[in-house]
């Protein structure tokens, strides 16, 4: 199909379908396609590489991605592609999952008459959605990156929405424009800025992607207080990438992982898939284990290697996954035991009856952060 308003229909269709749109949101996505928004070039996953798609060369292939429910690249490398091959890129903006952007414009409770401020405008289609609900001048958006900051405003223009684009680091938040109602990062934050709970209105919400080095997927739903202090819990399983500046250290076998350093070897009964692949489990090492990375690297015949990276120390642990195996070869090197870390953050987990996400909190003070169990008093020092 190559007619862009069917395609619009049958993504809201599917979305409708699929439980996640309100009737609010529901005319509202009908009312903003979000091919309009959509850049001409965009990347897509080609194994391990990254690949342009141009509308210019195949517009079905580029409107497929439009309204496809997936995010879709839309930059890397920050605007300046280092050249062909994954090796070289980095995803730095993409327009978000229309899924993910319905639950969380639902999990923002955000009422027409509202002001509200966006962090990490990219394509600006988000920005759209959230003024075709409350109206003209409510929503203020910033993005760090000048060239899609530019591109948005201009495109915001084009359709017909008033909303203030704002080039500069959304982590200070907006403070000309505030106070504000709603404050909805699209980008994840590890440590949340205080900024946004001083620039909202007390009882307004704070909602942010939150992630640790090992885990990416817990929105947070923050109330604001009269003492600007915001807590609130992990509400949904949602992955963005970071604020620019908490990006830190990507992990790189080949860069990191030198095992002519010489190695320790061991051997675990513990399988590394549940631990590191089950969402609740992998949430609480993330808790536990600062700067520790996870890549896993297939083999041939459904064997892997689970490799734990710190980049920052140059630690790294290796668990070779032979299919049916019980015990397992574990290979570490550097100044961290990684493995007894992930092993001892597991074991902490299970006392603590493994909490399911939904358990956790956050409280956000002027003078920093910390997680919780059930109720603020049970803080954990994570
Ligand atoms: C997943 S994209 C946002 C998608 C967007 N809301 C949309 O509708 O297309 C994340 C964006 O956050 C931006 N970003 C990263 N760090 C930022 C920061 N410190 N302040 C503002 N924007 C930031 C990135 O440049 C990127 O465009």
């Amino acid at each position: 199909m190559t007619d862009p308003e069917g395609l619009s229909a049958r993504l809201v269709a599917e979305l409708t379908a699929s439980g996640v749109l309100t009737p609010e949101w529901r005319a509202v996505f009908e009312a903003v396609p979000r091919h309009r928004f959509i850049p001409d070039t965009v990347w897509v996953e080609d194994g391990d590489l990254l690949e342009p798609v141009d509308r210019a060369d195949d517009e079905a292939a580029w409107l497929a991605l439009c309204y496809g429910d997936e995010a879709v690249i839309t930059q890397v490398d920050d605007g300046v592609p280092a050249g062909p091959g994954r090796a070289g890129h980095q995803v730095t903006s993409s327009a978000s999952q229309p899924g993910v952007v319905a639950r969380m414009l639902v999990a923002l409770e955000v009422e027409p008459g509202m002001d509200v401020l966006e962090i990490g405008t990219g394509t600006g289609w988000n920005a759209a959605l959230l003024a075709e609900r409350l109206g003209p001048d409510r929503v203020t958006s910033v993005e760090i990156d000048p060239a899609l900051g530019e591109r948005a405003r201009r495109v915001l223009r084009r359709e017909g929405y008033r909303v203030t684009v704002d080039v500069g680091d959304g982590a200070s938040g907006h403070p000309d424009r505030a106070p504000f109602d709603r404050v909805i990062a699209t980008v994840a934050a590890g440590r949340v800025p205080h900024a946004w709970a001083e620039q909202t209105r007390p009882g307004g919400r704070v909602l942010v992607p939150w992630a640790t080095d090992f885990h990416n997927g817990a929105l947070v739903s923050l109330t604001v207080g009269r003492d600007a202090v915001m807590r609130g819990r992990i509400v949904d399983n949602v992955a963005f990438m970071r604020l620019r500046d908490q990006r830190g250290k990507r992990a790189s076998l080949v860069r990191d992982v030198r095992e002519a350093d010489g190695a320790r070897h061991s051997f675990t009964r513990t399988h590394p898939s549940p631990v590191l692949g089950e969402y609740d489990a992998s949430l609480a090492i993330g808790l536990r284990v600062p700067h520790c990375k996870l890549v896993v690297e297939f083999h041939d015949d459904r064997a892997y290697t689970a490799w734990l990276v710190d980049p920052w120390s140059g630690s790294w642990a290796a668990l070779d996954v032979e299919p049916g195996a019980e015990k397992f070869p574990v290979r570490q090197s550097g100044e961290r035991d990684l493995w007894q870390e992930v092993e001892d953050a597991c074991r902490w987990w299970d006392r603590l009856d493994r909490p399911t996400a939904d358990r956790w909190g956050l409280t956000v003070t002027g003078e920093g952060q910390y997680v919780w169990l059930d109720t603020e008093d049970h803080r954990i020092d994570a």
